[in-house]
């Protein structure tokens, strides 16, 4: 049987009509209303985040955590070249110098032996990166940024509901940023949540959520009217969009034990590709417990990423071939990168694939997509 696979489908759960419509009705659609706080109490008592603000993307959050942070001229911020671009782009807005650091390929997160070389009198922040869901090492990078006086960010835009050691991996840093764009596990088409773990960071927060104004104050009670204290912007979503991603994080244990299936099914396809020398899987630590965000496969040569993807374009399944490294692309060529300064991830970012995933995939296109990339690479390494 034939079927056609996309690289994503967002998922829904049934219960977002109900949730957008009742949001609607409210007549209360701006944002830290009702399914906003809803969203908010279900994150603090599920993860034990200090607070959560919820945002309009993971871009926007991680650039009012880097004005929360203080990051500002002169500063440098060291984050891995192999990330999105809201990752640079949140340090650069504030006028900041991204320092890119190296990954390791068993996770394609911040290689931790690499942070203390890059670590200047100017390093604010450290920025890493929960790649495919997978949680960064955490412990380490926040012992070193306890020895140099650093803040840690988390760009956790794909690993929400994530754990590291048991804990939430994003209750561990100062800073972490969800996204909730529709190519993400829980989603609600554009959205994102800054979490902040600094009590003493929370009412300030407020402020620059409010286009830096004291209005939390007036909400509170605290003072009959408000005014402009502080540099923010329009940081909140729209109460409508938190109705439909209220929907989607009730059900998010679920949507997680369906998409583990499709984890496994790869892993037992792939397993004796690796074993045999031809390419590299996702090798999570065993104190992590992924949300099953994504899967990688790193080929042993680049020509056999391109045959890869042209086979399975033939059979109309669509994987991705992920990020050009940040430090070589355009943008950090024009910063005064080379291609050469980071050579693991320049090799890597040519060798990589991301496959299709998506929650509904298990019960409809995993059983075609397994049988026809187990021809492709047989097609690849057995003729
Ligand atoms: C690592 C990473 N950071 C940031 C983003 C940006 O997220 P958003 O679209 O919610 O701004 C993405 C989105 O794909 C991402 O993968």
């Amino acid at each position: 049987m034939h079927m056609r696979v996309p690289f994503n489908i967002p998922y829904l759960t049934g219960k977002e009509e109900e949730y957008i419509l009742a949001a609607l009705k409210s007549r209360a659609h701006c944002g830290n209303n009702e399914f906003s706080k809803r969203c908010i109490a279900f994150m603090k008592k599920k993860y034990g985040f200090s607070e959560v603000f919820l945002n309009t993307s993971c871009s926007t959050a991680m650039e009012m955590g880097a004005m929360l942070a203080g990051v500002g001229p002169g500063d440098e911020v060291i984050l891995p070249s192999y990330t999105f671009s809201s990752t640079a782009n949140a340090v650069l807005r504030q006028g900041a110098r991204p320092v890119f650091c190296e990954i390791e390929p068993d996770t394609m997160n911040i290689d931790v032996a690499k942070i203390n070389a890059l670590i200047t009198k100017k390093t604010k922040m450290i920025i890493p990166v929960d790649y495919a869901g997978i949680p960064c090492d955490i412990d380490p990078i926040m012992e070193i940024a306890h020895r140099h006086n650093l803040i840690v960010m988390v760009d956790a835009a794909q690993s929400f509901h994530s754990f590291y050691k048991g804990k939430p991996a994003a209750a561990i840093p100062d800073l972490a940023a969800f996204s909730f764009h529709e190519t993400k596990n829980v989603t609600c088409g554009e959205g994102g949540a800054l979490v902040v773990n600094k009590p003493e960071w929370i009412e300030r927060a407020h402020f620059l959520q409010e286009k830096g104004t004291d209005r939390k104050l007036v909400l509170d009670g605290v003072k009959n009217k408000y005014q402009w204290v502080d540099i923010g912007s329009s940081f909140l979503l729209s109460d409508i969009l938190a109705a439909m991603l209220l929907a989607q994080i009730e059900e998010v244990e679920n949507m997680v034990q369906e998409r583990a299936k499709l984890t496994f099914a790869y892993y037992t396809l792939l397993e004796p590709y690796e074993k045999a020398g031809r390419i590299t899987i996702p090798h999570p630590p065993a104190h992590t417990e992924v949300n099953h965000h994504a899967f990688f496969v790193i080929f042993d040569i680049k020509e056999n990423r391109q045959r890869f993807l042209a086979l399975l374009r033939e059979k109309e399944i669509s994987a991705y071939i992920g990020y050009v490294p940040l430090h070589s692309s355009t943008m950090g060529l024009r910063l005064g990168y080379k291609p050469e300064d980071l050579p693991l991830t320049e090799d890597i970012g040519s060798r990589i694939v991301r496959l299709p995933f998506y929650t509904d995939l298990p019960k409809n296109g995993m059983d075609y997509c397994i049988t026809e990339m187990k021809n492709v690479l047989s097609t690849l390494y057995e003729h």
